[in-house]
């Protein structure tokens, strides 16, 4: 099986799960639970929840035990988009080739429907058939998810991205955001795939490693695409560092080295997975994120 024919398959089956959870979210006045739907069903690469599951293939485990957890990391995901997307924030008008949350249900539902997916995601792990077959791996997986996205991780990335707007920042601090506000998610992402099978701390530092690496080569690339990648195919606006004073690798390295730190990083996690027997598709994914055009 093809490396993209995995990703579909997998693509497939979170889709249809992210529908089904996000179908109980209902309520009298609907414009919340719309607003959250719309966010999470026009589109996005589902790279988090994909990890979720194949960490959980790898360690051994069924991957219908680590589905909830996949949804529960996307929403997550989700809501940080729209929040990002804010005025307040990096302003953007698009988002996965569609208007952004608050340009279609206007920034106060927007600021609702973020705060929606993230309680909801927690929701949906602790109501979960997994929650009730292994509770103890239900809350180190909520323990995992709540501190890596909270400001000890993707909150405390998006503090310095915005401190860091209009400045010159050194290296160090630039690695501390992205490894923040992008690598934390990727991170728990990764975790609660291991965490659903049971794993053992030996594939979870491996999980953490590769997770790191792909981590910090996920949000080289975002930066890249920023100034390289078609509109259209990206699906949310290019120049939008640019304009918003941000503080990225390329702003600070350039196009050329970025890149090349990238494939670095991408040959780092490749060399992460060897306790892995069936590594290959997690091989083949660190390969696509980092020749990815969106
Ligand atoms: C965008 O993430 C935000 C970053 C952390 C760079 P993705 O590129 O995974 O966005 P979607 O989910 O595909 O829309
Ligand atoms: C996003 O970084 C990180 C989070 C949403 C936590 P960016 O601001 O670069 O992401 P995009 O480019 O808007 O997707
Ligand atoms: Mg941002
Ligand atoms: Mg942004
Ligand atoms: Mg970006």
């Amino acid at each position: 099986m093809s490396g993209s024919y995995k990703l579909e398959q997998y693509t497939k089956i979170i889709n249809e799960e992210l529908k089904k959870e996000l179908a109980k979210c209902e309520y009298n006045e609907p414009v919340v639970c719309d607003a959250m739907k719309y966010s999470v069903e026009i589109g996005g690469k589902r790279i988090r929840p994909v990890l979720t599951l194949e960490f959980c293939r790898v360690c051994g485990g069924n991957i219908n035990d680590a589905l909830a957890l996949a949804c529960a990391v996307e929403m997550v995901h989700t809501y940080s988009l729209i929040h990002d997307d804010l005025p307040c924030m990096d302003n953007d008008d698009m988002r996965r080739g569609k208007p952004s949350c608050h340009i279609q249900f206007g920034e106060n539902y927007a600021l609702l429907a973020g705060d929606g997916l993230l309680t909801h995601a927690f929701d949906v792990i602790s109501r979960s058939d997994f929650a009730k077959k292994y509770p103890a791996r239900a809350i180190e997986a909520i323990e995992i998810l709540s501190s890596l996205a909270g400001p000890n991780g993707m909150i405390g990335g998006q503090v310095i991205d915005l401190k860091s707007e209009g400045k010159q920042i050194s290296l160090e601090t630039l690695e501390k955001m992205d490894e923040l506000k992008t690598g934390a998610l990727i991170k728990a992402a990764c975790l609660l795939g291991v965490i659903a099978a049971g794993g053992d701390e030996k594939m979870k530092r491996a999980a953490a490693d590769y997770a790191s690496n792909i981590g910090q080569a996920f949000q080289i690339i975002d930066d890249i695409l920023d100034v390289t990648a078609d509109e259209n195919e990206l699906g949310k606006p290019v120049g939008s560092d640019l304009s918003g004073n941000k503080s990225t690798y390329v702003s600070l390295l350039g196009l050329e080295k970025s890149k090349e730190i990238a494939n670095k990083l991408t040959e780092n996690a490749v060399c992460s997975l060897d306790i892995f027997e069936d590594k290959r598709f997690l091989e083949e994914l660190a390969y696509m994120l980092a020749s990815r055009n969106k």
